[in-house]
């Protein structure tokens, strides 16, 4: 098994994202359709892994992995939003020549994500597939199921980042009515050490600068191919503290200054001055509250790795 799924069709995606065009709040799954937006985003996420933590071999997964697999039994790794998959390849492969045996399952509402993750894990010899499907629809249960039916316990990972750009309260309850008892959630995302001021302001810093250092050019993207003009506007960030969760939520925003008139899917939409579109959110999570945050949803932490800036959680239900 080697192959690619899809349950959304081109339509589907399209109509969802005219109307977040309309509603002005692009979800975060439309900054990765297409070629452009497949490439610029691996090519700004080394950059920023680069400047962050001098790059990485992402040998914390590797780390993780082997504590949640068990000899003798078939484990499914499901990547959620998995992008090219490249970085738990090396968790996998060596999880592999451990003796451990794993089915990759895939998931990403990118088909663009999905090829390359196909190529990408091309020479590992496991079962693999690779559903297009967004994680909180209705019928990702039922798909996954059918999916991993082989297995005897699941691994549902947001590896890289994902769990930060998605609506939290939401994806926490799709989870919990998707896991059964033997599975795990595994969250990796970035923390911050402690909450005061200092370090807020650093974290702060780190983030602003994404509005002028190039990453603006790849948020844009959605815009531009609906025919907006880069110069009529121009990108800001703002920062909320998100309590439920203890994230810093930086969210960035395309604000006009002009008025621009766009016609998509037979329809006329009129940008004016001072409108806002929301492309992109980022969350900084304090460790505590986050854990507090799931045990709230009824998981039960077994596992934790805290690597600099870098966290690893696992639940169960
Ligand atoms: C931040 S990228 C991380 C990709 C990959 N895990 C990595 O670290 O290289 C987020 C990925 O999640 C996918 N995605 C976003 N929203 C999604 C959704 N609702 N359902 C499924 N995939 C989604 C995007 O297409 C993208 O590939």
């Amino acid at each position: 098994m080697n192959k690619i799924i899809s349950y959304i069709s081109d339509t589907e995606l399209e109509n969802e994202f005219y109307r977040d065009v309309r509603d002005r709040y692009i979800d975060q799954k439309f900054l990765y359709q297409g070629e452009d937006s497949v490439d610029g985003y691996y090519n700004l996420e080394h950059e920023h892994v680069e400047e962050v933590e001098g790059g990485s071999d992402y040998s914390e997964y590797t780390k993780v992995i082997e504590k949640l697999l068990v000899k003798n039994t078939r484990s499914a790794f499901i990547s959620l939003g998995c992008g090219n998959a490249s970085i738990e390849k090396n968790a996998l492969k060596q999880a592999l020549s451990n003796g451990y045996s794993i089915t990759y399952v895939g998931v990403d509402t990118s088909l663009g994500m999905l090829e390359e993750a196909k190529k990408n894990l091309e020479d590992l010899p496991i079962d693999k597939v690779f559903l297009q499907i967004d994680m909180i629809d209705d019928r990702f249960k039922e798909k996954i199921a059918a999916a991993t039916q082989e297995c005897d316990n699941r691994i549902f990972a947001f590896i890289g980042g994902t769990l930060a750009n998605v609506n939290q309260t939401n994806i926490a309850d799709s989870m919990y009515n998707i896991l059964e008892k033997n599975d795990y959630l595994w969250v990796d995302v970035r923390i911050r050490p402690d909450t005061n001021m200092e370090t807020n302001m650093k974290i702060f810093n780190r983030y602003e600068r994404y509005v002028y250092d190039g990453t603006e050019r790849w948020w844009f993207i959605p815009l531009e191919k609906i025919g907006v003009p880069f110069t009529s506007g121009k990108m800001n960030m703002k920062m909320v503290y998100e309590h439920s969760v203890g994230a810093l939520h930086f969210m960035f925003y395309f604000t006009f200054t002009e008025k621009v008139v766009v016609h998509v899917d037979g329809n006329t939409i009129h940008f004016l001055p001072n409108e806002e579109v929301k492309l992109q959110t980022i969350r900084v999570y304090h460790p505590e509250t986050l854990k507090n945050f799931f045990k709230e949803h009824e998981f039960n932490l077994v596992l934790q790795e805290i690597d600099g800036e870098d966290g690893q959680f696992i639940f169960k239900k």
